[in-house]
């Protein structure tokens, strides 16, 4: 039964306000940065109309209830055993990162990234000055689809020159749900490294095809206990500008440590970013989060179908997780990056590769209605045609 119209896109360009729809002139659709276009689920706007007409928009801080509904959405999706004590609320996903590169990098051992990999995590060399180690996953082309595989030789040598690993779970821009095998593997090299694991898993309840995720820390205790595992409301039920995250961390000399540069640079979350997440993970909101996800599968199809039929020469991913979709162009003689070329000749804004780390590719976020999705790919696929 279908319940909610993923068709329909709230205006936003509303002016004096600068968001993905008003950064660029008003002829350009925007398919870059990763927010979606689906209205926020009722029950988070109910609860958020609540606190405002309250009257008072005091200070707040995250109740037990709020840290307790955190564990038991871990329990209830993954058989997690989360303690409520573990939890540490961060002002967001890359402030939590960046917090815990504060905490525990060093500029004699560096921090390990797996490119083409969300931008942000090649900025935190520049924000905490520690050095930034590669371990690119190997590309793989199979006509025109994509895949991306984990360089294990790589990876290992890597793993001995620093003492953070940041993965990226399910990846940005790749769309990879890595297996329990890969994850582990990639955590026991840590384990015998001596190197901290920092999950990044904001994309983890975005799953399509109804596929299944695994939380890495979940694997064993030892994982678990060299694990900082970063989760929140704010890609699944679309409130990211509410800044609201959460540092899952289970032992106990890194949660201080961690909990120590939090309170150091006093990082503390919004009242209205706490609403919407004891809303969001208390179960209110499923029903909406598996209509959507049903909807941004018919798209990510839709999508690899265009493409394949009416782009052949354009590789793509086919992703299993998140809104994003990775299109390589370099093997077109285009006279400049592909995100300047479809901003300029198809006005369409996606994500250039070369801030992720792969230059000649772009990444396409799909979180949209269909009609969209499918007017910016017509303006493509005419771009490309007037060049070949
Ligand atoms: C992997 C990943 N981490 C973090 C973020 C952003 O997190 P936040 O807005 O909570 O800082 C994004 C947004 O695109 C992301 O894709």
């Amino acid at each position: 039964m279908v319940t909610y119209n993923f068709d329909r896109v709230p205006n936003r360009r509303i002016p004096g306000v600068l968001n993905k729809w008003t950064w660029y002139p008003k002829d350009v659709l925007p398919l870059w940065v990763a927010d979606m276009d689906f209205p926020t689920p009722k029950p988070i706007l109910d609860e958020l109309r609540k606190a405002v007409n309250q009257g008072v928009l005091g200070y707040e801080l995250a109740s037990t209830t709020l840290l307790e509904t955190v564990a038991s959405r871990m329990d209830r999706l993954y058989g997690w055993k989360v303690k409520p004590e573990w939890i540490v609320p961060v002002t967001g996903i890359v402030s939590g990162f960046n917090v815990a590169a504060r905490a525990f990098g060093s500029p004699k051992k560096g921090y390990i990234v797996q490119p083409p990999v969300y931008n942000e995590f090649h900025e935190i060399k520049n924000n905490i000055g520690i050095p930034q180690l590669n371990a690119p996953f190997v590309k793989k082309v199979k006509g025109n689809i994509l895949h991306y595989e984990i360089d294990w030789d790589r990876f290992k040598k890597q793993a001995k020159k620093v003492n953070i690993f940041l993965l990226c779970s399910p990846h940005n821009p790749l769309g990879i749900i890595f297996s329990r095998r890969d994850l582990a593997q990639m955590a026991e090299i840590c384990l015998e490294n001596n190197v901290l694991l920092v999950a990044d898993e904001i994309h983890s309840e975005l799953l399509l095809d109804e596929k299944k995720f695994t939380p890495v820390a979940k694997l064993s205790k030892e994982i678990a206990n060299n694990t900082i595992t970063l989760i929140a409301p704010s890609k699944t039920f679309n409130v990211p500008g509410l800044f609201c995250g959460f540092a899952i961390i289970p032992n106990k000399e890194f949660r201080d440590k961690y909990v120590k540069v939090v309170q150091d640079l006093k990082l503390h979350v919004a009242s209205l970013g706490l609403h919407a997440a004891q809303v969001a993970f208390s179960g209110q909101c499923d029903e909406w989060l598996k209509e959507m996800r049903c909807y941004l599968t018919g798209n990510r199809d839709f999508l690899v179908d265009y493409v394949t039929k009416n782009m052949p020469d354009v590789r793509i991913t086919i992703p299993d997780a998140t809104y994003l979709a990775w299109l390589d162009f370099t093997q077109f003689n285009l006279d400049k990056s592909p995100f300047e070329f479809f901003l300029e000749k198809a006005k369409v804004a996606l994500s250039d590769g070369a801030i992720f780390g792969e230059k000649g590719h772009v990444r396409l976020n799909f979180g949209t209605s269909r009609n969209i999705l499918k007017q910016a790919l017509n303006r493509m696929e005419k771009a490309l045609h007037s060049v070949n």
